[in-house]
Parts: structure tokens; sequence; C-alpha cells
């Protein structure tokens, strides 16, 4: 068995995992959004002092297992340096002590292996990843051939909801809380511009949206925003941020048609999203897989995934070698 961890940002998460069998025999996660919620977004130093308390807790629960592990997973790159620290940390002390190899994870690849969690793996496959940190379409053609074809040039997809949720002082993460609030709102209220309508590339921009609804909000907040107009807002908005991401994606189905499409990420619980996709696949008769919604946001099931085919692969890593980065230019 693998155990795999995870801490990249706000989840903290450990799971256990057959390797031949791919079973999923243990997985947990705490998350940690109620302590940020009143910051409106993630405070790095709060969420790896708060991976500190949890991670060992989990541990403990998965104590019986120790002797049927051969290995160590942990997400080291991208996150939050200070919170990816944690997990990487807890990898080290448990492989120094159990003197097992440790396996270091892609968190992307882990978001992408979220689909194929207890099931074969499937490609060539092309990807759309939208969480608080990422939007991007990637091309799969296997664990280690994987290609970014776009990328956000500013915020991601899941953050402009986290932006919007905290003009509005309405809490994080802020898509759930955008999408509740939407279901009753008026989305034609506002014409907020769709990113980048012009431009002949694929790529993401958030930025000009998230501003022009920052002033929409200060317009109506002269005389006290109140429960309808937010209700609006968050309506006019969520149409727009996916009126953006679906026409790039068109963009991209109109170059290449791809056989296998997929979302994946924290911000893929999007019904809108969700729905707008399901419709463009059906129509190119493009087979379509999304994870498990308990699977969408951050987990240690994902790294554990990825972990099984590293370690089939005798993908391993010394113990001093690891270490943590925040940014990854590619999938190397
Ligand atoms: O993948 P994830 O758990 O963490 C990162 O790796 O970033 O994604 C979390 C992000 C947050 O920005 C959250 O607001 C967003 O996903 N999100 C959503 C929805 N549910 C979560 N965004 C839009 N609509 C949703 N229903
Ligand atoms: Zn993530």
């Amino acid at each position: 068995m693998i155990l795999s961890i995870e801490s990249s940002c706000d989840d903290s998460s450990i799971a256990i995992t057959d390797i031949e069998t791919k079973e999923l025999i243990y997985h947990k996660k705490i998350s940690q959004e109620l302590q940020h919620s009143v910051y409106g977004g993630v405070v790095p130093e709060l969420a790896a002092r708060l991976h500190v308390e949890a991670l060992p807790k989990i541990l403990e629960e998965c104590k019986d297992f120790f002797p049927k592990l051969k290995a160590i997973a942990v997400t080291n790159a991208p996150g939050l340096s200070v919170t990816l620290m944690e997990g990487v940390t807890m990898a080290k002390a448990l492989a120094l002590s159990l003197e097992l190899p440790i396996i270091a994870v892609n968190h992307l690849k882990g978001h992408i292996y979220s689909l194929f969690i207890e099931k074969e793996e499937v490609f060539p496959i092309t990807i759309l990843l939208v969480s608080g940190g990422h939007t991007q379409i990637i091309e799969a053609n296997s664990l280690n051939d994987m290609k970014i074809i776009a990328s956000t040039m500013d915020d991601s997809f899941g953050e402009s909801f986290d932006k919007v949720s905290k003009m509005m002082g309405l809490g994080y993460p802020g898509g759930p809380i955008v999408q509740e609030k939407a279901l009753k709102g008026n989305e034609d209220r506002f014409a907020f511009p769709i990113p980048l309508r012009q431009s002949p590339n694929i790529e993401f921009s958030y930025s000009g949206l998230k501003n022009a609804v920052r002033l929409q909000i200060e317009k109506l907040g002269d005389k006290e925003i109140n429960e309808q107009d937010m209700c609006d807002v968050c309506a006019s908005f969520e149409k727009t941020a996916v009126a953006h991401i679906m026409q790039k994606t068109k963009k991209y189905f109109k170059q290449k048609v791809p056989s296998n499409f997929a979302i994946v990420g924290g911000a893929s619980a999007n019904i809108r999203l969700r729905t707008a996709i399901e419709e463009l696949c059906e129509k190119n008769k493009t087979k379509l897989f999304l994870s498990q919604l308990k699977y969408c946001s951050d987990n240690a099931a994902m790294i554990g995934r990825v972990a099984l085919e590293q370690y089939n692969q005798n993908n391993f890593i010394g113990i001093n070698e690891i270490d943590v980065q925040t940014r990854l230019k590619d999938f190397k």
C-alpha cells in the first residue's frame, strides 16, 4: 500500500491506496474553510499551523496500516510553500522511521488523476482544470506526457468567485456561495464584458471581469447593497465567467475535436460550467469524464492514485532531494 499526503493549500488529507487493486483503502480530509472564511481567503501561515494540528490527527488513524506500506507519497508542487512544507516534512519523517521511499507528486497531475480513482486511466484526454489556483487546458497522452495548451494570464476561474464573494462580504470559498446566490438572481441585470472576446488566442483572464464587478458593487453600495442586488451581481458575474471559459473552450474544439474530455479541480463543481461542457461534448460526440464531486476539491486520494503509477515506474525521490515549489511552468 501507499500512504499519500496532501497539504498544498487549505485541506489536510491522507489516503491509503492498494498498489495492486488500485482500491482506496482509507481516505480522510480535514478542511480549513471555516477558519479562513473570516478573512475572505486562505491565510498561508494560518493554513500551515492548522496542517500541523490536523495531519498528525489523521495519521493516528492510519497506524495499523504502517506494516503494509511500500512508499510514502506527498504533494510537493505547486501550492503554498509554507503549507506544502508541512506535508513534505511529515513524509520525510515517515520515510525515515519506516524506511520507505518517497514519491513526490505534482498537484495538477493529482487533479487529473481524480478522474481515475479506483479506475483505469484513459488517454489521450484533454482536460479543463479549474481550481482556486489554476485555469488551464491540458492535453494528456500519458502520466509523463502532458502539455499545457492554455492558461490564465492573471486570476483563475475559482479565484474570481472567491474575490467576488469577498467584495460583498459573503465568505470563503466563494464558488459555492456565489453559485447559490446566482440561482436567485437576474443574470441579465448587469452586462459585464466577456474577457478577451476579440482575441484569437486560446487563453484566459479574469482580472478585468473582477474589476468590472467591483465597480458595479461600488455603484450599488451608494445606497447599501441589498440581498437582491447581491444575487443579481452573482448571476450576471457567473454567466460572464462561464461564457468566457466556454468561448475559449469552443475555440479549442474548433481547432481539434478531442475524443475524450474532462473537467477537474475544485471549481469543476460549478453546475453552470458542467452543463455547458456537457452540451459541447454531446454536440461534438466527445466522451466526457467528470470526477466524483467528493474528489473535485483537494484531496489525498487523487495524490495516491498518481503515486500508484509512479511506484510502478520506480519514480522515487531521495529524502534530501525533495523540495517544494509554488509554481510549475510545466509538468516536468
Ligand atoms: O481545487 P481546489 O479545492 O483548490 C485549489 O487547488 O485551488 O479548488 C478550490 C476553488 C475555490 O476557488 C472555490 O471557490 C472554487 O474552487 N469552487 C467553485 C465552486 N466550488 C468550488 N467555483 C465556482 N463554482 C463552484 N460551484
Ligand atoms: Zn487543487
